[in-house]
This record gives structure tokens, sequence and C-alpha cells, in this order.
């Protein structure tokens, strides 16, 4: 199995290059954020209680987070591995993956993480939200919220990783194109022989 955390804060383009990463490279693509408005749009009781901190630029509670991630990485037990986008967010996050993956017998390989300056991020999200329909993109207060807790919170699952050596800083600005150019090459030389085999066998 081949792991990949891609890091970066709010607007990084994390959710951009997944789509990129995993239509080349066939990983399953966990995205709590994504998930988090599936159950909002699906109304359901957890996705109620998540909105009140979405709509706020606050982070969820972590065990309503861990809990969606383990039920998918349960229900995904022969995939090539995983590609998680906006998780872990917080330090309790990152320990409970480590121990979900090693229930499994495998690990977080690497960690990319985007490197975007905040003027960009919100000039990002502000565009975005012209059209994304998210309550927490088009509010200028509620994104600064949202770098508040990446700064206050996320920054610290970096060094987490840092001391198993599997951090790479990436510059994140410049065109999507050339961004993946740069994240490829670093999943290239981690990724195992089979699995590069079965995506180019899927080219
Ligand atoms: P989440 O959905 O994860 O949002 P986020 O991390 O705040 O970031 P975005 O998804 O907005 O940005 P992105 O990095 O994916 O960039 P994108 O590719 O979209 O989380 C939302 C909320 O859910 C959180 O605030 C929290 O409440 C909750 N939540 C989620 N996960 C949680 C967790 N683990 N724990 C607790 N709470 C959690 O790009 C952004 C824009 O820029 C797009 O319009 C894109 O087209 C554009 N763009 C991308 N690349 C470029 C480029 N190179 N140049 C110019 N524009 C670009
Ligand atoms: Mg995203």
């Amino acid at each position: 199995m081949f792991n990949l955390i891609l890091f970066g804060p709010p607007g990084s383009g994390k959710g951009t290059q997944s789509a990129k990463i995993i239509e080349k490279h066939g990983l399953k693509h966990l995205s709590t954020g994504d998930l988090l408005r599936s159950e909002i749009s699906r109304q359901t009781a957890l996705g109620i209680e998540a909105k009140k901190f979405m709509d706020k630029g606050e982070l969820v509670p972590d065990e309503v987070v861990i809990g969606m991630i383990s039920t998918v990485i349960d229900a995904n037990p022969t995939c090539s591995g995983f590609l998680f986008d906006g998780f872990p967010r917080t330090s309790a996050q990152a320990e409970a993956l480590d121990k979900l993956l090693e229930f499994k017998k495998c690990t977080i390989n690497v960690m990319l993480a985007l490197e975007v300056g905040e003027e960009e991020i919100v000039q990002r999200i502000l565009l975005r939200g012209k059209t994304s329909g998210r309550s927490d993109d088009n509010n200028e207060s509620i994104i600064k919220a949202r770098i508040k807790e990446y700064k206050d919170k996320t920054e610290a699952v970096a060094d987490h990783y840092r001391q198993f050596d599997k951090v790479v800083m990436i510059e994140g600005e410049g065109t999507v194109e050339e961004i993946f150019e740069k994240l490829d090459v670093e999943i290239v030389k981690r990724i195992p022989a089979k699995e590069q085999e079965a995506s180019t066998l899927n080219d």
C-alpha cells in the first residue's frame, strides 16, 4: 500500500491536485471536507452537527472525523493506497491515523506539503466563493478563521511527520500543471514498483 498525505492551508490546492494524483496513480481519495459536505447535503445528524463548526471556519471535533476516516478505511480493504486530503488536521488526528494504519500493517509513506502565501489563499477562496456554494468561502472573516485554525492546530501535524522524516515541502504557487509535476516527481520516487505498473496499465 502507498499512503500519501496532501497537506497545506485552506485553498492551497489540495483538492485540485488530488484529482490529478488519483487519476494517474489510482489511489483512493479521502477528503474529510468532502465527506463532511456530503453528510451536510444528506442532512444526517453528523452533518447537522458538523455544519455548526464549518460555518464558523472552525475545525469539527476530532472524534467525528476520526470515526469517519476509520469507516472509509475499513470499507476499502483492497485498494492500493489512500490519498488523505484535509486530514489529519490536529496532532490527535495524526496519532489516530498512525494507529489505524498500523492495524492494517501499513504506514504513511510521505506527506507532501503545499506552501502558498496568505494573500493568494484568500484571493483563491473568495474567487471560488462566487460559484462554489460553500458557506465558508465567501466571507473574508470566516476565511481568516480557517487560516487561524490552520496555524493554531494544523501546522503541528507537519512536525509530527517531520520527526519520521516524511515531509516534503512543495511550492504551491504557479500553474496547476507545474505544481502537479513537482508533486508527481516525489510520488514516483517513492511509490512501490508494483503499483507503478498498475497505474501505467491504467493510462
Ligand atoms: P476542507 O474542505 O478540507 O477545506 P480547506 O482545507 O479549508 O481547503 P479547501 O478545500 O478550501 O482548499 P484546497 O486546499 O482543497 O484547495 P482547492 O484545490 O479547492 O475543510 C472545510 C471545513 O471542514 C474545515 O474548515 C473544517 O471545519 C472541516 N474539516 C475538514 N476536515 C477536517 C478535519 N480533518 N478535522 C476537523 N475539521 C475538518 O483550491 C482552492 C481554489 O483555488 C479553487 O477554486 C481552485 O480552482 C483554485 N486553485 C487551485 N490551484 C490553483 C493554482 N495553482 N493557481 C490558482 N488557483 C488555484
Ligand atoms: Mg479541499
